[in-house]
């Protein structure tokens, strides 16, 4: 990313104070919307209010000081159930989110796996994140990440680990566990700390039981599996179909990275589900678009949900859904390559028929 790129991204992130809010915010807009409307429904016009029957007396869980001289309470409408579908592997995203962003780390290591900057967090319940800070590293985009993971919620694919938007300080970074005082002066060179101490970056939610290695790479037998016409082994169906969904991810994103090496693992045992690790190379220069094409362009059969979501991503929802980890250009990149995509899929579907391209439920 050039310098005038990370400057327009650093104004336009938010500062430490606001992340709480832009957490909430998000998890309880975007994040917690059902991932299949992509669009904002217009607000029903309010019904006049049904006598409202009086409430019971709610019992003060605890006496409470009053602040300031209470308002009668207005009625209180009672809450639109939420519809929630379940987020990575099932689990519950909004929860992950709130520890991930939300809770003080109780232990910061330095991560030495990987080739760029990061680090492991452990929250006191346990649980772990990796963490990226903003970097002078060309392919380690933090903003990449958290884009990534919210376009594949959105889209209903669920298999790239939950990602925020986090801070951290040059003291949690530099008195790391694992911190060498090579690496120190590493953080020193690449780590792009703002002037008052800190960093922007993103924590993931830290994949407990990551399989070791890769399950597929850039050769094999899978791209055939997409391919119109041949057969899947049945046992193979669901990565099929998964893999349909990381190869569109992968061009929406521009990720250049997927197959440099242990980026495609399973979690769990050897039957677990497939998931999409290390999103950082995303939302670079357009020149990397041809190489993602290539590997975009081996897919003839999609899962009809992800086409449907993103065929229902128009640019309103977009915006609202990463306008504050992506630049403007980044955003119009994604805009366009969600238009090459879904004109590419109409192709095909004209070709070899909609339900033979839509192939997987
Ligand atoms: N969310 C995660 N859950 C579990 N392990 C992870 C996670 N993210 C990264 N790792 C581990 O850290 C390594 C490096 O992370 P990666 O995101 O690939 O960074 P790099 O861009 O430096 O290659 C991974 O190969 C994996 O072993
Ligand atoms: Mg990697």
């Amino acid at each position: 990313m050039n310098d005038v790129a990370q400057d327009a991204r650093r104004i336009r992130i938010v500062s430490r104070w606001s992340l709480p809010v832009v957490l909430v915010v998000w998890a309880s807009g975007s994040a917690g919307c059902p991932a299949s409307t992509g669009v904002v429904e217009p607000v029903e016009p309010v019904e006049p209010a049904e006598p409202v029957e009086p409430a019971e007396p709610v019992e003060p869980v605890e006496p409470v000081e009053p602040v300031e001289p209470v308002e009668p309470a207005e009625p209180v409408e009672p809450a639109e159930p939420v519809e929630e579908e379940p987020g990575f592997r099932g689990g519950d995203d909004v929860a992950l989110l709130a520890v991930l962003c939300g809770a003080a780390p109780v232990r910061w290591e330095r991560n030495p796996r990987g080739t760029t900057i990061s680090f492991r967090l452990t929250f006191a319940d346990g649980s772990q994140a990796a963490y990226k800070p903003d970097q002078t590293i060309g392919h380690s985009n933090w903003e990449s990440e958290v884009a990534a993971y919210r376009l594949s919620r959105r889209l209903g694919i669920h298999r790239v680990p939950p990602s925020c938007v986090r801070r951290a300080t040059r003291d949690e970074l530099t008195g790391a566990e694992g911190v060498t005082p090579d690496f120190r002066r590493r953080l020193g060179d690449s780590v792009l700390f703002d002037a008052d101490g800190t960093v922007v970056g993103m924590a993931m939610h830290w994949v407990p039981d990551l399989r070791g290695g890769e399950e597929y790479a850039s050769d094999g037998d899978w791209p055939a599996w997409l391919a119109q016409g041949n057969r899947i082994p049945p046992e193979r169906r669901e990565d099929a179909a998964a893999l349909s969904d990381m190869v569109l991810l992968d061009w929406l994103t521009l990720n250049t990275d997927r197959w440099t090496g242990g980026n495609v693992r399973r979690a769990g045992g050897t039957e677990g589900p497939l998931v999409f690790i290390d999103n950082a190379a995303g939302f670079g220069a357009a020149s990397g678009e041809a190489r993602v094409w290539t590997y975009f362009r081996w897919a003839q059969r999609f899962r009809r949900a992800t086409v449907e979501r993103l065929r229902a991503l128009d640019d309103a929802a977009l915006e609202a859904l990463l306008s504050d980890v992506l630049t403007v250009e980044q955003l119009d990149g994604l805009r366009r390559r969600r238009d090459r995509a879904l004109e590419r899929i109409e192709e095909l579907a004209r070709q070899f028929g909609e339900a033979n391209v839509l192939f997987f439920d």
